[in-house]
């Protein structure tokens, strides 16, 4: 797996023409349907302890992440949502009421994937170049941006994400509910860490700041990170 997230199938279809034809024409509801992949997960199961344990890397990848694209393809089986590569998915059912099932599980597949993707072992331990210079820039120094990412994981209530992301030349912490991300909002996710409870629970109770410190500290690889900032 690389570093990318970008995933799926590649259809050459503008947003605008996808709304077109998922509400002004039933008979693409027709079409055999494309099933959204579950990308493998790019390390063992065991390769984020002690941090995360491969008990919960388990149930969280297998289960709750399988469980999302399992419900995606359910809901776009024979739509033309299912013609779609994943990010379409994710932007063409944001802010749609009738499509929130689907924005559901689209938003939640993408965000594991963005989640995975940013602890594949091996990379630097800090951020280096340029992105370490946006967060001195932006934040003051690395320490700080953890303990304001780590209020930030705190700030969501119940369900949710953090998030540090680059948007307008700039980079900003956020925290969103439920399956809301950056894609949906025309923002480019670089940090992504999943503070719904089955993400941290078993390992850390309702230690929440505990466990998104740890994953700063420890799991991040910062070449990912700095992978996804726009050029
Ligand atoms: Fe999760």
């Amino acid at each position: 797996m690389t570093s990318s997230i970008t995933l799926g199938r590649r259809r050459m279809l503008s947003l605008a023409a996808v709304s077109a034809t998922v509400f002004a024409a039933p008979a693409l509801w027709t079409r055999p349907a494309r099933a959204f992949d579950h990308p493998a997960l790019p390390y063992d199961d065991s390769a984020l302890e002690p941090v995360i344990s491969a008990h919960t890397v388990g149930l969280h990848y297998g289960r709750h992440h399988a469980g999302y694209f399992r419900n995606l393809n359910r809901l776009t089986e024979g739509t033309a949502l299912a013609e779609l590569s994943l990010e379409e998915a994710v932007q063409a059912s944001s802010g749609i009421p009738s499509l929130q099932p689907v924005f559901n599980n689209a938003g939640q597949a993408w965000n594991h994937v963005v989640y995975w993707d940013q602890f594949v072992p091996g990379g630097p331990s800090a951020p280096e170049g340029r992105l370490a210079g946006m967060i001195d820039e932006t934040f003051g120094d690395l320490e700080t941006f953890k303990e304001q990412f780590v209020s930030t994981a705190g700030s969501v209530f119940g369900s949710g994400w953090a998030w540090l992301t680059y948007h307008a030349g700039q980079l900003w912490l956020e925290g969103l509910r439920n399956a809301d991300n950056p894609l949906a909002h025309g923002r480019t996710a670089l940090i992504g860490i999943d503070v719904w409870e089955h993400a941290y629970y078993l390992d850390y109770e309702n230690r929440r700041g505990e466990h998104v410190r740890a994953v700063l500290d420890s799991l991040i690889n910062w070449s990912v990170v700095a992978d996804r900032l726009p050029s």
